[in-house]
Order: C-alpha cells, then structure tokens, then sequence
C-alpha cells in the first residue's frame, strides 16, 4: 500500500534520514517511533510531499508519489499534527467540511458527514459544529483533528504526535478510541509518536527509528519479545512486556516438560511418580504425548485398589489451554475452574507444556517485583 524505496534526506552535510526502506500494508497502523530529532517529521512528510526526499521514491498503491500532483495527494491523505492545524478564524464545522467542498462533494452528504463524523469521535454535533476552535478545550480540538482527517475519506491518514500535548487521561481515551475507530474503518494510518505506551496501544506495526535509519520493523508482540539490538530493548524498556500481559502467551512461561504418565501405568506407580518429582497432579498421555485425562495426587491416594491402571481414574474432561493463548486468558481459565494447573495442548491434543497457579502469579507478579527490588537497591 505504501512502498518507502530508499529514502533519504540530507540538509546541507546532515543526513537525516538515510535509505529507508519499509512497506505497509493497506488498513494497517504502523506508529514510526524513535527519539527526538531522529527523522520521524522528515520521514511522514515525505509522504505528503511537504518535504522533498534528496533520494528514493514513496509509492502508494504502487504509484509514484513524486510523479502525481501534490495537492491533489495531500487532499486525499488526511493529516493530523500536534497543534491540531485548525484554522482558528473558522468553525468546526468549516474546519472539517473544507476539503470535501474543495472536493466540491454535495452539500446535503457533507452535512451528514460532518455530524457523523463528530459523533464518531465522541463530539455532540448539535453543540460543538458551530463553535470556534479557541471555544474547544485541547483534547476536543484533537477530536476535531481527528475528525477532519477522515473527513474526505482518505485512505492513508498521517498523525504527527497528534495526542502529545494533552494531558495523561485526555491522552489514554484518545488512544483508545482511535483504537476503537481503526478497528471499524481499517485505514492506512502512519503515526508518529516518541511514546512506547502510546506505540504498544494502538500500533499493528512499529517501526523504530535511530538516527535517521530503521532499526527494527515488527509487530508490537515481536518488538517487545525480541529487541533487535541494546538501543531497542534499551528503548522499549526491558522488562515493558512484564507489564503488559495480554502480549504474554502460555508458550512463554510453561513448564516444557511436565510429569506424564501413561494410561496403563498403575495407580500406585502414579503416587509414586508424584511423591518423587513433588508435584500434585499428572498428565495421562497415550502415543506421541497425546493428552488423554488427568489425575491429582488426591484423586489416585483415595482410590481404593492401586494396583489397576490409571486410565480408570483420570478424569476425561479437562481444562487445556493453546500455546498462543495470553496468560489474562490462562488465569481466567484457572480461577474459573479452581486449578492449580492447566495442561498446555497443541492443535492435535498433544502435550506442549503445563502452567502451574503459582508460574502464573509469579508471571503477573513480576513488574510489581522488579519495582520493589529497584525501590529497596
Ligand atoms: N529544514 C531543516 N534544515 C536543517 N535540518 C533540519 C530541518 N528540518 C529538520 N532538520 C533536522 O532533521 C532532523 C530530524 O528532524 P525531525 O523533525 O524529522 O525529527 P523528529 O524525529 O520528528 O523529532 P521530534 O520527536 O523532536 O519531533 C533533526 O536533527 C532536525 O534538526
Ligand atoms: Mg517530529
């Protein structure tokens, strides 16, 4: 959808941006992140043409920016910048209705839209349409911001900062409901933040930008997973994905190895099994570890005759959960069924690992630990 080819830009001797290479894919959310000063303004307005790159070309839909008319290209791109960039001699509503009258849409859809448009950006339109940008309060003119960019309805929108002036809370809502809005229109957004909270809320893709040159190029989950170098893991934080655990799957804190057993395995080998390892429940597997019940070490010391197979008294009905599943869904799963395990099963029903109550709380523990340790070093 939107091609970067080797951009680079240089003022005078300074490089700014260096051979930048990157693609994004229509309807997804890409946030370019990095320090001040690293080229994230130069690189977004490179793509509207208010910047003209020294080398390389942005292809949008497989055109060439470079060779289309840029007012016409800016008029199909929807733009939002930290000081919102209303104009301030003029109504909301001629605010967000400016480019669909140039665009010389009909009068009777542009009103619709209009109050459509503020609606979806949580604005009563019956009582802000009418009112000048300096009657807003900050976080309602970036509503309006926000507004006017999907007025004309484009299908690349580029945020520059959009939220960084607004207080935290003003800030968290924007973030959700753009997140909410993204997942109902699906544009090509590129937004551009200094903020890792801000990247891990709403970004598909998050592009990392150091001096001008990109250093990594992943989904959130793999950013935080696997830093490509010290700059990034540095930057991200190294322990931020303690702390969000819905990136967090089952396959990242199980136990690869738990104590199996056979069906035919006798109740009395069982308890012995689990006396010598120490652990109170079993995983019944038949061939290549295929999960066929369960016991606890309660069920099989009250069985009555241990000389019998354990296939008798495994239970059949079991809680499991996938390797991909996040742990917020795992603990759910536990504290429903009151578990102090949950065997961890492939697509075909094979044992992959097991997570036990207590791997789990010490996992969602963790950044309340790191803190106290800091706090008391
Ligand atoms: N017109 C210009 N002439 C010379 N240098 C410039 C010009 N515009 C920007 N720069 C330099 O290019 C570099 C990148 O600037 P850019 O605005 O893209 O950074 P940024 O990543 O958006 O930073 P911030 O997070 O502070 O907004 C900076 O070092 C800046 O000083
Ligand atoms: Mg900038």
């Amino acid at each position: 959808m939107i091609r970067f080819e080797g951009i680079t830009k240089r003022y005078d001797q300074q490089t700014v941006v260096s051979d930048i290479s990157f693609e994004i894919e229509k309807g997804e959310l890409v946030v370019i992140i990095g320090p001040s000063g690293c080229g994230k303004t130069t690189l977004l307005k490179i793509v509207n043409r208010l910047i003209r790159p020294t080398g390389g070309r942005v292809y949008i839909n497989g055109a060439d920016t470079a060779a289309q008319d840029e007012i016409e290209l800016r008029r199909n791109m929807g733009y939002v910048i930290q000081q919102t960039g209303l104009f301030p001699h003029m109504t909301v509503r001629e605010n967000i209705e400016i480019i669909p009258r140039l665009k010389r849409v009909n009068r009777a859809d542009i009103e619709a839209r209009s109050a459509e448009l503020m609606r979806m950006v949580g604005l009563d339109p019956e009582q802000f349409l009418d009112r000048y940008p300096s009657q807003l309060s900050g976080g309602q003119q970036q509503r309006v911001g926000v507004a006017r960019a999907f007025a004309c309805d484009p299908e690349v929108i580029l945020m520059d900062e959009p939220f960084s002036a607004l207080d935290p809370l003003t800030r968290v809502q924007l973030q959700d409901e753009l997140a909410d809005l993204q997942a109902r229109v699906r544009k090509t957004i590129v937004f551009v933040t200094h903020d890792m909270d801000e990247a891990v809320k709403i970004a598909d893709r998050i592009c990392l930008i150091h001096e001008g040159g990109i250093v990594q190029y992943d989904t959130v989950e793999d950013v935080m997973k696997h830093p490509a170098n010290e700059f990034v893991a540095d930057f991200i934080g190294r322990n931020r994905i303690w702390s969000s655990p819905a990136f967090i799957r089952a396959r990242d804190i199980m136990i690869q190895n738990p104590v199996c057993a056979s069906a035919d395995t006798t109740v009395m080998r069982c308890i012995e099994r689990m006396r010598t390892r120490k652990v109170d429940s079993l995983l019944i597997t038949g061939e290549n570890m295929h999960m066929l019940g369960i016991v606890s070490a309660k069920e099989v010391q009250t069985c009555a005759d241990r000389s019998v197979p354990v296939s008798r008294v495994m239970r059949r009905q079991f809680e499991k959960v996938s390797p991909d599943e996040n742990i917020v869904e795992v603990l759910q799963i536990v504290n429903r069924g009151g578990l102090s395990a949950v065997p961890v099963l492939d697509e075909a029903g094979d044992v992959v690992g097991l997570i036990t109550r207590s791997s789990l709380l010490m996992t969602l523990s963790r950044p309340y630990l790191d803190e106290m340790e800091a706090a008391t070093s």
